[in-house]
């Protein structure tokens, strides 16, 4: 029998995430600090809103673009984090997640072949949405010495006529890196001269330590051609519900509702009830949530540093992205013989693009007690390799 499976999708690279997964899954008492999301259960005003919503039928269908009371909220919302504006009726479309915006927003803009600027490490994801989309991944990698930001000058060093878009993720997964002010202004430059759209996944907005996050939406000259990716997963400990956002200008948002419509119909209803309620009144809960990862980042940084783990501080997210350049040996390595010696599960940095080379991505959205337990076993692991 031939191989019925398309070149396209033959060709994109499985993620480098889920092996240690599933070496994890088939060993007992392992420390995981593996997983992207929130160890919090949604606060619980949130989920008696959603079973709530259920008693009362609301089972069905809701508009393409998600209920009006979902999209008024996320407009206020967006309003008062950031001071924008956009139109319920046509600049606001509810998503199953941040997953599905980022597809829709790339095949909205992209024709086969244009080129999509991708600053690396990033989400696995980035680079095969792109590819998925029929477009062309361009990585431009950043590095530990600048705090992992992308610079202007590096993003204008990977133009080419083909390039359409520059995809941006800050606070970033994996490295929890933020962009100052500087450097916002540096990727609005380039996308002004080359007149390019930028796609912001600002999933992680709410999720800064010390530190005010600002929506690339806002900077001047920059609202029109952003389409600005957010959702509830991770501010509001909130990933199973499914439930994100895109907004964007009309003309943009005409092209996402159509992809939307005929992919997917139409978000989870009882997660579009239940993010009204987080919009309206998480607040405190995302607040209480913060300042705990916020204590949880500072003993996992201070606890790489003084193992030798050199690591840069994070000031968003909830990853600390250290290099393990004192252990001698190449990340992939470490990840796996830290899992079978010691029982800690971390994802090696070079899955996330090849300038994560030489580090590791722990993700600090565990118990303290884990953190600490699994700082021990580490510490074990660099006296008998550091
Ligand atoms: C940067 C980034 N974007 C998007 C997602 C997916 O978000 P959602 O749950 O909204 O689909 C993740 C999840 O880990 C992420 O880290």
């Amino acid at each position: 029998m031939r191989n019925y499976v398309a070149h396209s999708v033959q060709n994109l690279r499985p993620s480098g995430i889920r092996r240690y997964f599933d070496i994890a899954a088939t060993m007992t008492d392992v420390v995981t600090l593996g997983i992207g999301e929130p160890d919090f259960v949604t606060p619980e005003r949130i989920i008696d809103r959603g079973i709530e919503s259920l008693r009362q039928g609301q089972t069905r269908y809701t508009s393409n673009s998600g209920t009006v009371e979902l999209r008024r909220a996320i407009s206020a919302y967006i309003e008062r984090l950031h001071g924008l504006h956009y139109n319920p009726d046509n600049q606001i479309l509810v998503t199953v997640g941040v997953s599905e915006g980022m597809w829709l927003a790339l095949k909205a803009i992209l024709d086969p072949g244009d080129e999509v600027l991708v600053p690396q490490p990033c989400f696995v994801s980035n680079p095969a949405a792109v590819d998925m989309a029929g477009g062309v991944p361009v990585v431009v990698d950043t590095c530990a010495e600048d705090d992992f930001q992308v610079t202007g000058a590096q993003l204008e060093a990977a133009i080419s006529p083909r390039t359409k878009a520059i995809l941006i993720n800050y606070p970033n997964n994996p490295t929890g890196a933020i962009l100052s002010r500087g450097r916002l202004d540096e990727i609005a430059a380039v996308a002004e001269k080359y007149d390019l759209v930028v796609i912001s996944d600002e999933i992680y907005e709410r999720l800064v330590y010390g530190t005010q996050h600002v929506s690339f939406a806002a900077l001047p000259g920059m609202y029109e051609r952003t389409i600005l990716l957010s959702g509830m997963s991770k501010s509001f400990a909130m990933t199973g519900w499914r439930i994100g956002y895109v907004t964007a200008s009309p003309a943009i948002m005409e092209a996402v509702r159509k992809l939307h419509q005929y992919l997917i119909m139409s978000a989870p209803t009882t997660g579009q009830v239940a993010a009204v309620e987080a919009l309206q009144n998480g607040d405190d809960a995302v607040r209480a949530m913060v300042a705990e990862y916020d204590a949880r980042r500072r003993l996992i940084v201070d606890g790489f540093n003084r193992l030798g783990l050199t690591c840069f501080e994070p000031r968003g997210a909830f990853y600390a992205f250290p290099s393990i350049a004192s252990a001698g040996m190449a990340d992939e390595e470490f990840c796996e013989r830290l899992l079978y010696e010691e029982r800690v599960a971390v994802i090696p940095g070079s899955a996330f693009g090849r300038s994560g080379t030489g580090h590791i991505r722990a993700c600090y959205a565990t118990s303290r007690q884990n953190i600490e337990t699994a700082l021990e076993r580490l510490e074990r692991f660099m006296q008998r390799h550091g």
